[in-house]
């Protein structure tokens, strides 16, 4: 079971022009899309979810898809955490609020308030977020910290680094999903996801359900991971030989120690 799977829902625009609606109905069935998929993650316990839902590039998007994204954004996250039965939902929101309507900038503060003593799962809304963003405001606070003398430069390590994103302490991407076919990151989650492991689905977005990522969820667990290593082969070690023995980290102790982590 992946404790974290991060979504790209790819396809709301294609799904619309294929049916030939303006491309703003591909995002209120993906949001429809979205709710459904919560439902499911919280069926199976998954304890982590993130959610591309408006990138810092989709600003170049005509004005009308525009609108309709700061419309559906709020009123589907509305839709998550208020009514007679919430959701045992916490939601997050990773991104910046440069060039947000100030009411998407509230309801994302207020979902994030509202639920913060939910707990079964987590929902990431990823919502006007970059990864190298993200990556740069974090070095940026980080030289302030330094700079401020309540950081030593030298004693940098990832996990101190990775206080320093938006949502820090979210676990690593274990599964990132990417929906509608095509075989890119597009600025997702670049220091989150480094070791997840990789599915493209060809079905649109608005076209997925909760037994999509059942089916995720289930070839995900058939994948061997290795972070960097080697699968563990039964049987006995074979002796280091004299060539094996010259592999191993260099006499000269200049270089800083390996980060932690890595
Ligand atoms: C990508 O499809 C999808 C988006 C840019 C928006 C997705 C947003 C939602 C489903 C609403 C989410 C709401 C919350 C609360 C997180 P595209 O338009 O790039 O599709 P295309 O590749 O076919 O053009």
């Amino acid at each position: 079971m992946p404790r974290h799977v991060a979504v790209i829902m790819d396809g709301n625009g294609r799904w619309a022009t294929d049916r030939g609606l303006p491309r703003p109905e591909g995002h209120r069935a993906g949001a429809k899309a979205l709710i459904d998929v919560v439902h499911g993650a919280l069926e199976i316990g998954l304890s982590h979810l993130t959610v591309y839902a408006f990138s810092t590039e989709n600003w170049k998007r005509p004005a009308d898809e525009l609108h309709a994204l700061m419309h559906e954004i709020p009123v589907t996250l509305r839709q998550l955490y208020e009514g007679d039965r919430p959701l045992d939902v916490r939601v997050r929101w990773a991104g910046l609020p440069n060039g947000l309507p100030a009411d998407v900038i509230e309801t994302l503060i207020e979902a994030e308030r509202a639920t913060c003593d939910r707990s079964a799962l987590t929902l990431m809304a990823c919502v006007n977020y970059g990864g190298r963003a993200e990556i740069t405001a974090a070095a940026s606070k980080l030289a302030q910290a330094a700079a401020a003398g309540s950081i030593n430069p030298g004693d940098l390590s990832e996990h101190a680094f990775s206080r320093y994103l938006h949502v820090p302490e979210l676990p690593d991407v274990d599964l990132l999903v990417r929906t509608g076919g095509d075989l890119r990151t597009s600025n997702f989650l670049p220091w989150q996801a480094v070791y997840a492991e990789l599915m493209v689905i060809d079905t649109r977005w608005p076209d997925i359900d909760r037994r999509d990522l059942w089916d995720a969820v289930e070839r995900y667990a058939s994948r061997t991971r290795r972070y960097g290593s080697i699968p563990h082969l039964p049987g006995p070690r074979p002796a280091a030989s004299p060539s094996t023995s010259l592999i191993g980290p260099p006499p000269c102790t200049e270089r800083s120690p390996t980060p932690e982590g890595s």
